[in-house]
């Protein structure tokens, strides 16, 4: 923990346990803020009910969450680590953010384009809104940085716009001088592995939510259904790896060991060229499952630790609150509210 430092911010939605596409195009990256930043990671409960859960198993996720933000490498002597639905202010700064956002700009967000279509009739307004909430959990602490994978970049900018829109609309403080009401926050994207695929149909992410059983590696996988899962890798119906162009399902394979390696993609390319695409399946999967079992193992050992981990969420709650309920009073002084 670094106060006076730049925020950095992130979060991961405790649904099912987190995959390699969490892992390494989002958590891993968030390892080298640790000593420079005032880092916050969190579990967004509230975001996860935008479809329904079932309440034991959405009580277990919360849990592995941390505990696998923890396994993973984020130190919590080094970060805040919370339960988003533990802190009341991301709720509320929504509904002000809501009121403050055009249902124009909500429809053009693709993620709820996305998933939107799998609900027919009967899309959840919260799957709308759900952009909204994720501004309020950036703004309420004036993040400058939000690590994340590609797929969250737009959901970023119409952060920025809220927080810009809301600078222009309540310039004056509550010392009676004008000051931004919040820090405009930016971005930042890994170059490798930033949008991990399916390992079933690489010409769509890699997602918690995909009925394809092969698709995505989980961070609980056993070591053989992670080997089984690579060797089923849908690649093209080519043989060899090209030296230029190679499929999305190989480019995707490469991605990801590099990723797991931290190597530069074009010396992972370099090594299979001209070879059978066996030997990339069967090397990245070894990659992988060497560096996910000891992080399957800490997390397994974590859960079994339930009073650790209660003491770093309610340690977490209480950084996250102090802070939070600073922001939102300022936000509801500069709206109108009284009594703030
Ligand atoms: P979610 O599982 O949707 O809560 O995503 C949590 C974090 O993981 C976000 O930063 C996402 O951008 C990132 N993420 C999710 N899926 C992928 C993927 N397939 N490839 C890379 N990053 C991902
Ligand atoms: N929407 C993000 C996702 O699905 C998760 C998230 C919620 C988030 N709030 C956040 C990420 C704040 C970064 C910052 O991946």
């Amino acid at each position: 923990m670094n106060p006076g430092k730049k925020v950095v911010l992130s979060a991961v939605q405790p649904t099912n346990s987190a995959h390699i596409g969490n892992y390494l195009g989002a958590i891993k990256n968030w390892i080298p803020y640790l000593d420079l930043y005032d880092c916050l990671f969190f579990a967004v409960d509230l975001h996860s009910i935008t479809v329904s859960q079932d309440p034991e198993e959405l009580r277990e996720n919360t849990f592995r969450s941390i505990a696998t933000y923890i396994a993973c490498g984020i130190d919590p002597a080094r970060a805040t680590l919370f339960v988003q639905s533990q802190v009341p202010a991301h709720a509320e700064l929504a509904w002000v953010l809501t009121c403050a956002s055009s249902m124009g700009e909500l429809s053009r967000m693709t993620q709820y384009k996305d998933k939107s279509q799998r609900h027919g009739a009967h899309i959840p307004t919260g799957l709308f809104t759900y952009p909204v909430l994720m501004a309020a959990d950036i703004l309420l602490y004036g993040t400058h940085l939000v690590p994340v994978g590609e797929d969250q970049k737009q959901h970023l900018e119409l952060a920025r716009d809220l927080a810009e829109r809301m600078n222009h609309r309540y310039p004056k403080d509550s010392l009676g001088g004008e000051s931004p009401l919040f820090q405009v926050p930016e971005p930042m994207i890994g170059k490798v592995a930033a949008r991990v695929m399916s390992l079933q149909d690489p010409s769509l992410k890699m997602s918690k939510s995909d009925p394809s059983p092969g698709a995505c590696v989980f961070l609980n996988d056993s070591d053989k259904e992670i080997e089984k899962k690579f060797k089923r890798a849908v690649t093209d119906s080519g043989s060899e790896v090209p030296a230029e162009n190679p499929s999305p399902g190989i480019q995707n394979l490469l991605q990801i060991q590099a990723s797991f390696l931290d190597e530069p993609y074009d010396q992972v390319l370099a090594r299979y060229v001209g070879k059978q695409y066996g030997y990339l399946k069967v090397d990245t999967a070894a990659v992988a499952v060497e560096k996910i079992r000891p992080i399957r193992s800490e997390i397994e050992k974590l859960l079994g630790d339930r009073k650790y981990l209660t003491k770093i969420i309610n340690e977490g709650r209480l950084a996250a609150l102090s802070r939070s309920e600073k922001v939102r009073n300022e936000v509801y002084k500069r709206i109108g509210f009284i009594g703030h």
